[in-house]
């Protein structure tokens, strides 16, 4: 007895509470927070080099280490500079975008992708991943779509989920981005976001709510720009009321790079990590720029002349504390791999599911074997991993789409013509592609060469769309028009013109127009598909994979066809007296799908659209009674009508038949991914709470389903249903 006792006594005296990991995490925090100076407090609350934050050397309290995101490991940087470290071995395996996530509308693929990028970051000493993205697609010319979920909240929010919480089974922290109504990007440290509580609540807050409550994200990521006046990094409501009180968030808030602009005000907020602050002396400083951080030595003076509470502080560090128990001072977290074989074929498989197939009249696709294709575009051979932004990568390789199809087809059957010159640029802060893209042909030598080429091949296979320069799928920048750049619609027609077996691949994170849609038999939407691209790609058009993919957000036919250019609020409208500007999101819950069905436009391809080489019929849908809480369970059957295997995303839209309140035609509340054999038929069936039947009142500032009549609406994408029942909420 007395033995045992002298034992745990030692063995207490001998490891510190707070390194104790059979303890409760609140223990250990407290505990380490019992033993900290002031001064180490205040250094985990803001950064020590471009993307890292101090440890407490003395107590064994390790740094933390951030990385972007979310698309793979970003290369390493310079201790102060955005420049290349210059090593050797960072080279990392880009996965497809968030779109193309998105858009195999399978929540195992997100996880995959979690699970996958997660090991990477941990391989490489990472504590916090700076993804996934999740703003909503308001816009189609937001330069930052492709690394975000989509136009629909219900979407976005099932598919947010298994990412972070594969990420975090690695003992690395998501940081879900960029939380929150950060919809464009040009202006987006100016711009003041007014958008009322209904939308706000419906729209842009559910899949990071998701993200926090059922993903159980350990950091999120305050975004640039303003809502309510106040920049979101200091934003009181967005930070403290929604994030912690009303959802129980209990991580980490770091600041978007640069993000933070007062002391006194980010105090007060419940921001934690500061990172990328321009402050005086950044470079060339004679002191440690990164004291002159908002929350470092200015924070520091006010706790010490007793401006600042300490309460404050230690509610930071305490949550700060916490993420490192989690991430860096996690003892069973797994030692993660990199670009591994796993890796690419994750990447590929995520891919090949992504990839949606818009449109495949007489079914020209898949392309039959031994055929003579020519491949034209200039996106067939470029670069798309490096660019874009934050999400630039420096890949270990990059399969590219002729690459892929050489492979698949045969060299000696993908002839290739460049057709175009777009962007001969491969370089972004440091990396580089490597490729000399230059062409001093004229745009018509071009395309002769190219429609010459076309006469004589069996398949034309087009690969243009966008790139990752300024004013395309690139951070910081939006584009200009919805329309495809460096002329290539009159390349596609010319095309259309030479052969009629013409198969166009969209590469792009964003819709575009495609004034020639109705001459050209076959249309791909490819997203940037990372490492894999070719492959992926190849999988598709070779039948070895049957297309599932749906589109994540509408092509809409035309951008006034769009709410918030119908209603002419974007970018925003700049004040007289500074540098702000104010955008009000007046279209308010009409974004994407239920602004087209408001308003009775027809898309150029819907929300949810996507072919496969097989096809489905939809039986009738039956209602029954709901069961554990649930309001009803609508069912329906589905059957592989075609020759081939194949999967569909079958889509519940519910519409209320006469609502109180407005409210959409319908709104996604439920899909499924189901696989299907030929002549098989499976029953799909979707259990409805009154979670998918509420509405946002923002006068009760409560989500509320008023009893009435309801319709379930199952359908192929959200233009084409194809079976209903109703119901009632009782
Ligand atoms: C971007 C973030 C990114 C950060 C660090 C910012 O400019 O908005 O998404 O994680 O830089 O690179």
């Amino acid at each position: 007895m007395l033995a045992a006792a002298v034992c745990a006594a030692v063995a207490s005296a001998a490891v510190p509470v707070y390194l104790d990991d059979t303890r409760s995490l609140d223990e250990r925090v407290d505990d380490a927070l019992s033993r900290m100076t002031l001064e180490e407090k205040v250094a985990m609350l803001h950064a020590q080099s471009k993307f890292s934050s101090a440890g407490v050397p003395r107590l064994g309290i390790p740094e933390i280490w951030a990385t972007d995101g979310p698309h793979g490991i970003r290369a390493e940087v310079l201790w102060d500079e955005w420049d290349q470290a210059g090593w050797t071995n960072d080279s990392c395996t880009a996965f497809p975008a968030l779109t193309a996530l998105a858009a195999s509308w399978n929540p195992e693929m997100a996880h995959l992708y979690g699970v996958s990028i997660g090991e990477e970051a941990r391989y490489r000493g990472k504590d916090i991943l700076l993804g996934p993205g999740v703003n909503i697609y308001r816009t189609p010319l937001n330069g930052r779509n492709f690394e975000y979920m989509g136009e629909d909240p219900y979407l976005a929010s099932v598919m947010v989920v298994p990412y972070v919480q594969g990420v975090q089974q690695n003992g690395v922290a998501a940081c879900v981005k960029h939380y929150a109504l950060n919809n464009h990007e040009i202006n987006r440290h100016t711009t003041n976001v007014a958008v009322d509580d209904r939308t706000l609540y419906e729209i842009y807050l559910p899949a990071f709510k998701a993200a926090v409550q059922k993903g159980g994200a350990w950091s999120i990521m305050s975004s640039y720009n303003l809502f309510e006046n106040t920049h979101v990094c200091h934003n009181r409501r967005l930070l403290d009321t929604i994030l912690r009180d009303e959802w129980g968030f209990d991580g980490v808030v770091v600041s978007d790079w640069g993000g933070v602009h007062d002391t006194d005000e980010v105090i007060a907020a419940g921001m934690d990590m500061e990172f990328g602050s321009w402050t005086d002396g950044l470079s060339n400083g004679a002191s440690n720029a990164y004291d002159n951080y908002y929350q470092a030595r200015p924070y520091l003076e006010r706790l010490r002349d007793g401006r600042a509470s300490v309460d404050d502080l230690d509610r930071k560090v305490r949550r700060v504390l916490r993420l490192v128990f989690r991430t860096a001072m996690n003892r069973e977290r797994p030692f993660g791999r990199f670009v591994s074989p796993e890796h690419s074929a994750a990447a590929r498989t995520i891919g090949a599911e992504g990839i949606v197939l818009l449109r495949n009249e007489e079914g020209l696709l898949p392309l039959a074997e031994d055929k003579k294709v020519l491949v034209v575009g200039e996106n067939a051979i470029k670069s798309m991993i490096v660019g874009g932004g934050s999400s630039s990568l420096k890949s270990k390789y990059e399969i590219s789409p002729l690459e892929g199809l050489r492979a698949r087809f045969g060299a000696d059957n993908v002839s290739y013509a460049r057709g175009y010159v777009g962007d001969t640029d491969g370089e972004y802060n440091g990396v580089t592609s490597g490729q000399n893209l230059a062409d001093p042909r004229t745009a018509a030598e071009l395309q002769a060469e190219a429609v010459d080429m076309a006469a004589k091949a069996d398949y034309v296979v087009f690969i243009g769309g966008l790139n990752k320069a300024a004013g395309q799928d690139c951070e910081d920048s939006d584009r200009e028009t919805l329309g495809l750049p460096y002329g290539q619609d009159e390349l596609i027609e010319a095309l259309a013109k030479a052969n009629p077996r013409l198969v166009v691949v969209n590469i792009s994170g964003n819709a575009v127009a495609m004034p020639w849609v109705k001459s050209v038999p076959a249309i791909v939407q490819a997203w940037h598909l990372g490492s894999e691209s070719g492959n992926a790609l190849a999988d598709v058009l070779s039948g070895d994979v049957n297309p599932s993919g749906k589109l994540p957000f509408t092509f809409p036919a035309r951008l006034a066809d769009v709410g918030a250019h119908a209603l002419g609020t974007y970018p925003g409208i700049k004040r007289a007296d500074g540098d702000i500007l104010d955008c009000s999101y007046d279209e308010g819950i009409f974004v994407g799908y239920r602004w087209a069905d408001a308003k009775k436009t027809k898309p150029l391809f819907p929300f949810g659209h996507g072919l496969s080489y097989t096809t489905f019929a939809y039986g009738k849908a039956t209602v029954e009674p709901g069961k554990d809480g649930n309001v009803a369970v609508v069912t329906v059957p589905v059957t592989n009508t075609g020759t081939r295997h194949g999967a569909e995303v079958v889509q519940l839209y519910i519409s209320e038949k006469k609502p109180a309140v407005t409210r959409p035609v319908k709104e996604l509340k439920g899909f499924s991914k189901v696989s299907i054999a030929p002549g098989e038929t499976v029953n799909v069936s979707f259990p409805i709470d009154r979670e998918a039947l509420s509405y946002f009142d923002a006068e009760a500032h409560e989500w509320k389903a008023t009893p009435g009549r309801f319709t379930a609406h199952i359908g192929a994408s959200a233009g084409d249903l194809r079976a209903k029942a109703d119901f009632d909420l009782k």
